[in-house]
């Protein structure tokens, strides 16, 4: 049974907790330390952010301000495009972390599968690694041509990899999630609300009602049943509770293959399928 802050346990047996709170778009400063803030007081253990989001020093704010130990939660940042390389990534992950004043970083991952210089960003990943300022390293919007490349040279295998995924993309996004499997890469979902977008589709409308469930919570649900670490984001503290408040029902196999017929090859980011 999966319950709140279950740990999935990744390739290097660190632990990750399964659903984490995604907090891309919340830069209103203060605001933004209470929401986090709200949300670990409520009981999420995960934050995502990224150097991307603008609000590294918000996130580091709310985990001291909200009383828990620095180790009792779960803290992810990005590098950003425009560092790729080995000096220019040590440099960005150092300035994520004086933003963040933290020591260390739960998990770190490369946005973004920016051509030529990702492989440099990634012999910097393993020396940050190593030296144990990051507990995790990982990759993010990798597909299978990414994750070739990087196995030939890696030293470390990556841990997680972050990508769109919910029912409307799944099917396209099956051959990346089982080459991830087979190298025990962890899969996390990003956008599992498909921000927002598809909350209205009379498919996912009717199954949620079997449920009395909303639509947000059975997609939040679907990538937990599968296994995946899933990190939506709300800045409402109503949403923040509701998206949480998913552990306490299962979807039945038959309606897990009826929110899988729902794809549409959908992406409402970035579709890295033919980054080269
Ligand atoms: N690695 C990457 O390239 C990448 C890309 C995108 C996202 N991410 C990460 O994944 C996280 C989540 O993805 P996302 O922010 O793109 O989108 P998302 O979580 O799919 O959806 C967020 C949107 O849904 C709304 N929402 C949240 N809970 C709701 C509910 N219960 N009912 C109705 N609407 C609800 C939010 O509005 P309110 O905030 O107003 O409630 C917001 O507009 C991000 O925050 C970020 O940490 C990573």
């Amino acid at each position: 049974m999966i319950q709140m802050n279950s740990l999935i346990e990744l390739n290097n047996q660190k632990t990750i907790p399964c659903l984490g709170l995604g907090v891309y778009e919340m830069t209103l400063g203060t605001k933004t330390v209470e929401t986090i803030t709200y949300a670990l007081q409520k009981g999420y253990r995960h934050l995502d952010t990224a150097s991307l989001y603008n609000n590294e020093s918000e996130v580091g704010e709310a985990v001291r301000a909200s009383g828990l130990r620095r180790e009792d939660v779960f803290v992810t940042t990005k590098l950003w495009n425009s560092d790729h390389g080995y000096d220019s990534a040590l440099k960005a992950f150092e300035k994520s972390l004086n933003l963040m004043k933290f020591d260390y970083v739960d998990l770190y991952l490369i946005h973004w599968p920016v051509p030529q210089r990702r492989l440099e960003s990634w012999r910097a990943f393993e020396k940050l690694y190593n030296e144990g300022s990051c507990k995790a390293i990982g990759v993010s919007n990798y597909m299978v041509q990414h994750i070739d490349e990087l196995m030939k040279q890696a030293k470390v295998v990556p841990a997680v990899n972050q990508i769109e995924l919910h029912p409307f993309n799944y099917t396209q996004r099956k051959p990346v999630v089982e080459h991830c499997q087979k190298h025990s890469i962890c899969i996390e979902c990003y956008s599992p609300l498909t921000k927002g977008k598809r909350l209205k589709d009379a498919g996912l409308v009717e199954c949620a009602k079997r449920y009395g469930r909303s639509t947000a919570q059975l997609l939040i649900r679907w990538g937990l049943q599968k296994g995946f670490v899933t990190i939506p984001k709300s800045a409402h503290s109503s949403r923040i509770l509701e998206n949480a408040n998913v552990f306490d029902f299962s979807i039945s196999e038959d309606d897990m293959n009826v929110l899988e017929m729902l794809n549409e090859n959908y992406s409402c980011t970035w579709d890295p399928t033919n980054e080269p």
